[in-house]
C-alpha cells in the first residue's frame, strides 16, 4: 500500500505518458501535437504530455483502489479526515460543497457575515436561508476577526431549525477562531460546524502551529491548498471529519455536482505532489519559514511607522489564536494607507502584495518558499518606500470607522433575490427595495447589503461615507454607488 512518501496519482500520470498511448480521447492538443508551438513552448511539453483525461484506465478507472482514489486516501491520512475530496475549482468549490451538503439537512444556516464571497455565492446555488452572525470587528486596525462560540450560541438558539453553521479560520490577516468552542456550541446543538479553513492548509504540520480545525471537532474543512501548501492555482481540498453528522454520500455527490466532468490532471497531480511534501517534509519547511518570519517580523519593526500582527493579537475579541506564518503589518505610523504604500511598493520596487487594506497589508509565504531570501526583497521596498514617502504623502486621515448600521431584514433568499426580475435603479431610489447584489464598504469589509435583504437609508448613508472617505466597495456592480441593482417586486 502507498504511503506518504510516494504519489500514486502523479506516478500513474507518469506512467501513461511514458507509454505514449495512441491518444484517441479529449483533450484535443493530444498531448501536445494539437497546441499552438507558443504555447507549447511558454509551457514545456511536458505539461501537455500529462495533460490527460479523466475516466482513463490505470489512473481513475481499473483495478481498485484506483491511484486516484489510493492518493485521495493519503490526503486524508496527511490532514487527519475520514475522506478527502480534491477539487479543481479551489476552495470556492469548496464552500458551495459544503453548503449543498448542508442543504441536505435543512434550509437554514447560520453563517459569518463576513465569508468569503464564494459563501455567499453557495447561499444562491443551496437556496438556504441565512442567519448571519457578526464577526468580531477590531476597533484600532479596522479589520473583522472571527465568531466567537457565544455569538454562534446565540444564533443556534435563534435558529432551532439550523442545518448547520459555517465560520471563517484563519481569516485573511492571519487571526484563528475557537474551533474548539465553536464545535462544541455546534453540537450541543446537534448540528455540523463547516470551517472555512482556505488559509490554514499548513496548520496540520507543525506543532507551533494553531491547531488545524479538523483536530477540533470540525465536521466539514474547506482548505485551499494552492494558497500556502504549494500545489497549482484553484487546486484545493475538502475534508470530511469525523462526526456522524454529515454523510459521507452526500458530500461525494456534492462534489460532482459542482465540478467539471473534466477535472484537470495537473492540478490533482500538484495536489498529490504537495501532500506527499507536506506530509514529509513540511514539519521541517515551516520551521525553516517560521524562523525567517520571525527574524523578518523584527525587521518590519525596526522600519518607521511600521508594525505587525502577531501573537499579541490572541485575546482579542475574535482572535483565539495567531497563524505565524502569516505576515499582515500594521501601516497606520506611517500616516499612509496600506492601498498607497501598496502602489507605491508595486510602482517603485516591483513588489507585489497579497493584500491591501486602510491600516494592515497582507504578505503571504509559502510553506515551503525561501522566506529569508523572499522578506529580503520586502522589507528593502518597505523601507525605499517608506523612507521616500514626502509629507505630502503622508496626510491621509484614514477612514474614521463609525459602527455600520445593523444590516437589513431578509425577506426572501439571497438565491430568490438573484434569481428573481431584476432591475437597475439610481441608489437613492433603492431604499425600501431588495438588493439583488452585495454591497461591503472597505474597511472593515463586512457585507452592509446581501442580496435578499431590504436596503436602507441609513445604510446607503453609510457607504457614501465610506466611499467619501476614500474607502472602497467591493460586490457592487456599480462601485460608486451611483445606481444598484434591485429586485423587481410585483
Ligand atoms: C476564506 C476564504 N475562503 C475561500 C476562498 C476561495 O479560495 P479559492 O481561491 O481557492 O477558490 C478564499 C480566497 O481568498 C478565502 O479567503
Amino acid at each position: 500500500m502507498p504511503g506518504q512518501s510516494d504519489t500514486p496519482y502523479l506516478d500513474a500520470l507518469r506512467a501513461y505518458a511514458a507509454r505514449d498511448p495512441g491518444r484517441f480521447h479529449v483533450p484535443g492538443h493530444k498531448g501536445g501535437p494539437g497546441a499552438d508551438p507558443g504555447l507549447v513552448e511558454a509551457f514545456g511539453e511536458r505539461v501537455f504530455a500529462l495533460d490527460i483525461p479523466a475516466l482513463t484506465y490505470g489512473i481513475d478507472v481499473g483495478d481498485e483502489p484506483t491511484p486516484f482514489v489510493e492518493a485521495q486516501r493519503l490526503a486524508a491520512e496527511a490532514w487527519g479526515g475520514r475522506r478527502t475530496w480534491w477539487l479543481v475549482n479551489g476552495a470556492s468549490q469548496g464552500n458551495h460543497v459544503a453548503l449543498l451538503t448542508l442543504g441536505h439537512r435543512g434550509q437554514r444556516v447560520v453563517t459569518q457575515r463576513n465569508a468569503h464571497s464564494s459563501t455567499i455565492d453557495a447561499l444562491i446555488t443551496s437556496g438556504l436561508r441565512p442567519t448571519f452572525v457578526s464577526p468580531e470587528l477590531d476597533p484600532e486596525l479596522h479589520i473583522a476577526h472571527c465568531m466567537t462560540p457565544e455569538a454562534l450560541d446565540c444564533a443556534l438558539d435563534e435558529t432551532p431549525e439550523a442545518a448547520g453553521a459555517t465560520v471563517v479560520s484563519p481569516t485573511y490577516f492571519g487571526a484563528v477562531a475557537d474551533v474548539a468552542g465553536l464545535a462544541e456550541v455546534a453540537h450541543s446543538h446537534r448540528v455540523p460546524l463547516v470551517v472555512d479553513e482556505a488559509w490554514g492548509a499548513h496548520l496540520a504540520f507543525h506543532e507551533d502551529l494553531p491547531a488545524p480545525a479538523l483536530s477540533l471537532g470540525a465536521d466539514l474543512v474547506i482548505s485551499s491548498t494552492h494558497k500556502v501548501v504549494g500545489s497549482l492555482s484553484q487546486s484545493a481540498m475538502i475534508h470530511l471529519g469525523h462526526g456522524d453528522l454529515i454523510e459521507e454520500g452526500v458530500v461525494d455527490r456534492c462534489v460532482t455536482l459542482v465540478e467539471s466532468t473534466s477535472p484537470n490532471s495537473l492540478l490533482c497531480g500538484s495536489l498529490d505532489a504537495a501532500r506527499r511534501t507536506a506530509a514529509t517534509r513540511g514539519r521541517e519547511l515551516v520551521e525553516e519559514t517560521l524562523v525567517a518570519l520571525a527574524r523578518t517580523r523584527e525587521a518590519v519593526r525596526q522600519i518607521a511607522g511600521l508594525d505587525v500582527l502577531d501573537e499579541r493579537l490572541a485575546g482579542a475579541p475574535g482572535v483565539f489564536d495567531y497563524d505565524p506564518l502569516r505576515l499582515a503589518i500594521d501601516v497606520r505610523g506611517t500616516r499612509m494607507s496600506g492601498y498607497e504604500l501598496a502602489r507605491r511598493l508595486r510602482e517603485e520596487h516591483d513588489v507585489l502584495m497579497e493584500l491591501a487594506g486602510e491600516n494592515v497589508m497582507v504578505a503571504v509565504y509559502g510553506m515551503g518558499e525561501d522566506a529569508g531570501a523572499a522578506s529580503e526583497r520586502l522589507i528593502a521596498g518597505l523601507r525605499g518606500v517608506v523612507e521616500a514617502a514626502s509629507d505630502a504623502a503622508r496626510d491621509t486621515e484614514g477612514v474614521q470607522l463609525a459602527p455600520p448600521p445593523p444590516w437589513g431584514e431578509l425577506v426572501m433568499t439571497p438565491r430568490e433575490a438573484f434569481l428573481g426580475a431584476q432591475e437597475v435603479v439610481v441608489a437613492r431610489d433603492a431604499v425600501g427595495r431588495v438588493a439583488a447584489e452585495s454591497l461591503a464598504a472597505y474597511p472593515p469589509g463586512i457585507p452592509n447589503v446581501l442580496p435578499g435583504e431590504r436596503l436602507t437609508a441609513e445604510t446607503l448613508d453609510y457607504i457614501e461615507q465610506a466611499i467619501a472617505h476614500g474607502g472602497s466597495l467591493r460586490g457592487a456592480s456599480d462601485r460608486a454607488l451611483r445606481t444598484l441593482r434591485v429586485v423587481l417586486e410585483s
